[in-house]
């Protein structure tokens, strides 16, 4: 995929006053963190979701942000706060065929993030992100990304607010929600700064006048596709198209029964665009983190400065490969990183106490996404290493020295409780250079290799080595999430090798992530290797 960049990137950050080379979180990952690998990259690093939308792209005479930022509070709606039930949880899955939930938006936009999710990271998840993205790129506010939300199994209530009822039910329904009055007003403009209505799906509220059937919320050219207080100016001064304020229908003018509720105090208030961009900012993080009760939110995710890619072990023509990646967030060409392991057979010390070391083979530059961008990073600078280690010394631990080159001392990268990223995987090993992928016209699988350690499968005695793979595939029709477990099998194209004896699977071409399961010797193992660990 070709991921074009926005040439007025630069000015948007400007404009909301951001400064480029801003202090970065300095935290180092806790490794391995799945769930916050993906969503720090997918937030910051790599641009996949973040691509449909980071010029505020069109879609359907409106928006992809407007349809994303719709899904959401849909989505939410559902919350009821005196108990806790419900909120933002992806129910919406089972929730498309309600006529409040009409639109082909809400469709679209959960098959934009369909293929986005994995075993840690849901798709209510993403459906919170796409506001983050949606907003952001349309020159709206940063809102602040917690991840952990926990998809749904079953519908949710159906009580999202509809344009025919009256101010006291909307008032209540927000109330329920977990906003006041006051939110309410600021919440329904700031999610009413983008996209309108269609009279595809509301022809008794936009009338057959409306070019290409569709009512804008905000009416002049340049506001449309932004996320300004264009639509709170125009209704104060009386221009405003929104057919939810100026409607022929009188009861669908549910936006004109809600803006003026307070006397339109509100709506004053938020004719400062420095107060709108702030509220909103306040109200949609409320609103994406408004989760049932027992789901614990992560903290607040930022850009991390260091972050330790995937580490893959496995054997190679009388060696291990040791194979990962130290992803720094600036570029610096004299910069230098090296990467320092320990043997886990200390027999015959083949490392000095300090570790073994070995520099990083290859440096490579890489865009960020164009959150990334607004958040102030330009380039990401990423060194990979491949290096081997002899088989009978093996790998207990690694970590990094990272020096500048600039006159400061260098900097250790290490876990976050300082004993260095832990190997475990001696026992049994995905092997990224045996396995293959085999494709049949449009599909295919993945034959997955997995070695497992001699000496510890014959010290098994008479208990079978248990293998299992468990394989996870977007469900791309019906939203839900495909897992399928084989058993694995020996090997029987590849021999015993280095100490190594192989065993072989099948999972799908359509699988993005797996989990590796083994019982060896009354042991438990499991490694999570994701789509391009199989491909390495
Ligand atoms: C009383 C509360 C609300 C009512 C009655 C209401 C009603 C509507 C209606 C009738 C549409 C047109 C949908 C279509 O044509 O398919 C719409 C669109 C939209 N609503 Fe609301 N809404 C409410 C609150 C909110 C809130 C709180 C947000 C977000 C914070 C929001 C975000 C949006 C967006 C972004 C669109 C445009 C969708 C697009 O262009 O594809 N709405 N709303
Ligand atoms: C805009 O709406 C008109 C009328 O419904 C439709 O013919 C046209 O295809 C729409 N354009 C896009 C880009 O969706
Ligand atoms: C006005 O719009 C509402 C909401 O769509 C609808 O229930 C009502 O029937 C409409 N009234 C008229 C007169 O079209
Ligand atoms: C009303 O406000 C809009 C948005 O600021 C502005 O473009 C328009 O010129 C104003 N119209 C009048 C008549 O004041
Ligand atoms: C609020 O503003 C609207 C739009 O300008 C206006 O029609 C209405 O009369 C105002 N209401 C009050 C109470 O000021
Ligand atoms: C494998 O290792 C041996 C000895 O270490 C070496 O001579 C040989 O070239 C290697 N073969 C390959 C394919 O790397
Ligand atoms: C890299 O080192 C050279 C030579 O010491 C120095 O002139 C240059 O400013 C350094 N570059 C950076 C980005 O620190
Ligand atoms: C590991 O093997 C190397 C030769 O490949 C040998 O020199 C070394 O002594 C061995 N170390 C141990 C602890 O067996
Ligand atoms: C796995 O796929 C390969 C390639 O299509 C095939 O040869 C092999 O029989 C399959 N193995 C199993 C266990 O299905």
């Amino acid at each position: 995929m070709l991921f074009l960049r926005s040439r007025s990137l630069a000015a948007l950050a400007v404009l909301h006053g951001l400064c480029f080379g801003q202090a970065h979180s300095a935290a180092t990952l806790h490794w391995p963190d799945p769930q916050l690998d993906f969503l720090e990259d997918t937030l910051y690093s790599i641009n996949s979701i973040g691509f449909l939308t980071e010029n505020c792209d069109p879609r359907q005479n409106t928006t992809i942000a407007a349809q994303w930022l719709r899904l959401a509070y849909h989505d939410m709606s559902t919350h009821d706060a005196t108990d806790g039930s419900g909120g933002l949880d992806a129910s919406m899955i089972y929730e498309l065929d309600r006529p409040q939930n009409v639109g082909i938006g809400m469709q679209q936009s959960l098959q934009d993030f369909v293929f986005f999710r994995t075993p840690y990271v849901g798709f209510a998840d993403m459906i919170a992100m796409g506001v983050v993205m949606g907003v952001a790129s349309c020159g709206g506010p940063i809102i602040p990304f917690r991840g952990g939300r926990v998809d749904a199994k079953v519908a949710g209530p159906a009580t999202v607010p509809e344009p025919q009822q009256d101010l006291a039910s909307h008032i209540a329904s927000f109330n329920r929600q977990g906003f006041t009055q006051a939110e309410m007003i600021a919440l329904v403009a700031c999610g009413h700064t983008l996209g309108g209505v269609r009279r595809d799906d509301f022809p008794l509220i936009v009338d057959e006048k409306a070019p290409d059937g569709f009512g804008d919320f905000d009416g002049t050219a340049a506001s449309r596709t932004s996320f300004d207080n264009a639509v709170v100016l125009e209704y104060l001064n009386g221009t405003t198209t929104n057919p939810l304020v100026a409607s022929a229908n009188v009861t669908a003018r549910s936006d004109l029964r809600i803006f003026s509720s307070d006397g339109n105090s509100t709506m004053h208030r938020l004719a400062s665009s420095n107060d709108f961009s702030e509220t909103c900012k306040a109200l949609l993080e409320q609103m994406i983190n408004t989760v049932p009760k027992d789901v614990k939110l992560t903290d607040v995710i930022d850009p991390l400065e260091n972050k330790v890619g995937s580490a893959l072990l496995y054997t190679k023509n009388g060696s291990y490969v040791l194979q990962t990646n130290l992803r720094r967030l600036s570029v610096n060409p004299n910069r230098t990183v090296t990467l320092f392991w320990k043997e886990r057979q200390t027999q015959g010390s083949l490392c000095p106490s300090t570790g073994c070391s070995v520099s990083s083979t290859r440096v490579s530059l890489d865009p960020p996404s164009f959150l990334g961008e607004l958040r102030g990073i330009q380039k990401l600078s990423n060194y990979k290493f491949t290096t081997q280690i002899p088989l009978n010394a093996s790998i207990a631990k690694f970590w990094f020295e990272v020096d500048e080159k600039d006159g400061s001392a260098p900097s250790i990268v290490d876990n976050d409780d300082g004993s260095g990223f832990e190997i475990d995987q001696d026992t049994v090993l995905f092997d990224p250079s045996r396995t293959t992928i085999v494709s049949e016209g449009f599909s295919g699988v993945f034959v997955i290799v997995v070695g497992v350690k001699d000496d510890i499968l014959n010290a098994g005695g008479a208990d079978a080595p248990h293998l299992t793979l468990e394989s996870f595939e977007p469900g791309t029709q019906d939203f839900i999430a495909k897992i399928e477990t084989v058993s694995l099998q020996r090997d029987t194209t590849h021999s015993p090798a280095d100490g190594y004896t192989f065993f072989t699977g099948n999972i799908s071409t359509g699988a993005t992530a797996m989990h590796v399961h083994a019982t060896v010797g009354g042991q438990k193992f499991t490694q999570y290797v994701v789509a391009n660990d199989f491909m390495a």
